[in-house]
């Protein structure tokens, strides 16, 4: 139980990463506030768990939106210990010159207010809460928020922005509150939707073929499940074991940037000396 009796507030709680965060913030003894836009999977999330979580439906992009999710988490559990701000969206890799010139800016506006303002908007409404609390607010960033391949040029801009806005975060409200991030890279059991300004809305990222694509990217040579990633996000909220670490971004992706220029099959060579294990 590394959260007994903590409160966290998370953003998209209702699918894919958030999801498992909460779940596993529950199993850990935490009570969770889940703030997504999505009604139905509010309503899911909070009958499987029950009294633990409650459930904000609202957009992160309003200031108002934010407010009422944190005034609700206190009147229900009477405290806030961890903002994890994760409510993202992606651009399906869309590549600048395939963008149409009128769908652009809005496309940018789309992006960046979903993934940028709704993290900083999120961060400003629980601030208070958190100054009193001597909490944590934890991001979550991306593979994207360090190198190219993982989006097209409006998504990786975010998740770069992500990484700068935590570090200024941590700069700006130590030693108050300790602000970090984890940086995932592709997700199994996620829904992450695309922008509505580029005709995604209808695009699934559960249909892309994520292990295959895992399997001959990345040095660990899989996909990682949602609730593989949970962990760390305990690791940040457990007030325990992090009380060091401020404006940190873990690198938590399968060991993209240890690939470099050779191909992912690098542990060929100990299989070849110590035999399949
Ligand atoms: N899926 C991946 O492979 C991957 C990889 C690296 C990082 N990420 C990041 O992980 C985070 C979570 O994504 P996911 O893959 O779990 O996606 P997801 O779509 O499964 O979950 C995101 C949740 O955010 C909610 N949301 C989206 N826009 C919102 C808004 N304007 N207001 C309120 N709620 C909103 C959605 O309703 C959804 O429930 C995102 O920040 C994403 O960029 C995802």
């Amino acid at each position: 139980m590394q959260l007994k009796d903590q409160v966290a507030l998370v953003t998209g709680g209702g699918s894919g990463l958030g999801r498992a965060i909460v779940e596993r913030y529950v199993e850990e003894g935490a009570h969770v506030a889940i703030f997504d836009r999505s009604h139905e999977r509010i309503e899911e999330v909070t009958r499987a768990l029950g009294g633990k979580v409650i459930g904000i439906a609202g957009d992160v992009r309003e200031m108002a939106d934010n407010k009422r999710a944190v005034v609700e988490c206190v009147k229900a559990f009477g405290k806030l210990d961890t903002l994890v701000g994760n409510a993202g969206v992606w651009d399906w890799s869309k590549s600048l010159v395939s963008t149409a010139d009128d769908a652009l800016v809005s496309a940018f506006d789309e992006m960046f207010a979903i993934n940028v303002k709704g993290y900083v908007l999120a961060a400003k409404a629980a601030l208070p809460e958190l100054y009193k609390s001597k909490g944590q607010m934890i991001f979550t960033a991306s593979n994207a928020s360090f190198y190219p391949g993982g989006g097209g040029v409006l998504y990786t801009a975010t998740k770069h922005a992500v990484v700068g806005m935590i570090k200024q975060m941590a700069h700006e409200f130590a030693p108050h509150v300790r602000v970090n991030g984890v940086a995932p890279g592709g997700i199994g059991g996620s829904n992450l939707a695309g922008i509505g300004a580029l005709g995604q809305a209808g695009q699934k990222f559960s249909e892309l073929p994520l292990n295959d694509l895992m399997k001959q990217m990345l040095p660990l040579e899989r996909a990682f499940h949602a609730r593989e990633y949970a962990g760390a996000y305990v690791f940040f909220a457990n007030r325990k074991d992090n009380q060091p670490g401020t404006g940190g971004v873990l690198n938590f992706d399968g060991g993209i940037g240890m690939r470099g220029f050779a191909s992912a099959n690098m542990g060929a060579e100990l299989v070849e000396a110590f035999g399949n294990a």
